[in-house]
């Protein structure tokens, strides 16, 4: 069975390995995440795939970290993060992605994500752009 629900402190654990194990992801501290939106996903009781947003204005959210468990990629756990996040009451949704990640730009492009911008030089370790993406409603 698999479920997405909201993340809680018990998960962070967790939620840590899958990020340690998810080099591309954004590797913030996951006690924060209790701060903003974050769900989980989960398979069989177990975690296996998250999202932290946080509102940026009314009805405008920002993807600050997104990722799946290796062994459980490619079974649309991400797409149904994102969709759960944006039938939530979000007008607008923005994030950054690494040029070189093509495997998340594919995700987004396939829910009609829109390249809004290209930061050079954003990243650093290794140093590369970013690009800007957005989820418009409507
Ligand atoms: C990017 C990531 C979150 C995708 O997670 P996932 O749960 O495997 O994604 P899904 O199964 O929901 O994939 C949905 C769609 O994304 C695209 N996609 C996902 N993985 C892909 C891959 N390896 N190759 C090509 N397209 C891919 C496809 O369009 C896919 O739809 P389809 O399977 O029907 O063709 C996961 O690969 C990951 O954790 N990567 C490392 C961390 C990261 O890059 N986070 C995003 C930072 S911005």
């Amino acid at each position: 069975m698999t479920g997405i629900r909201p993340g809680r402190t018990g998960d962070l654990s967790r939620v840590l390995e899958i990020q340690t194990q998810s080099p591309e992801a954004a590797h913030w501290d996951p006690v924060q995440y209790l701060d903003h939106y974050f769900r989980v996903a989960e398979v069989e009781d177990q975690v296996v795939a998250f999202l932290v947003a946080r509102s940026v204005y009314p009805g405008e959210w920002e993807i600050l970290s997104l990722a799946t468990d290796p062994l459980h990629r490619r079974k649309g756990l991400a797409r149904g993060l994102i969709l759960e996040l944006l039938t939530s009451g979000a007008d607008a949704v923005f994030l950054e992605v690494r040029e070189s990640n093509s495997v998340a730009r594919k995700l987004y492009k396939s829910l009609k994500f829109i390249e809004v911008n290209i930061r050079k030089h954003y990243y650093p370790d290794p140093t590369e752009s970013a690009i800007v993406l957005k989820f418009h409603s409507c």
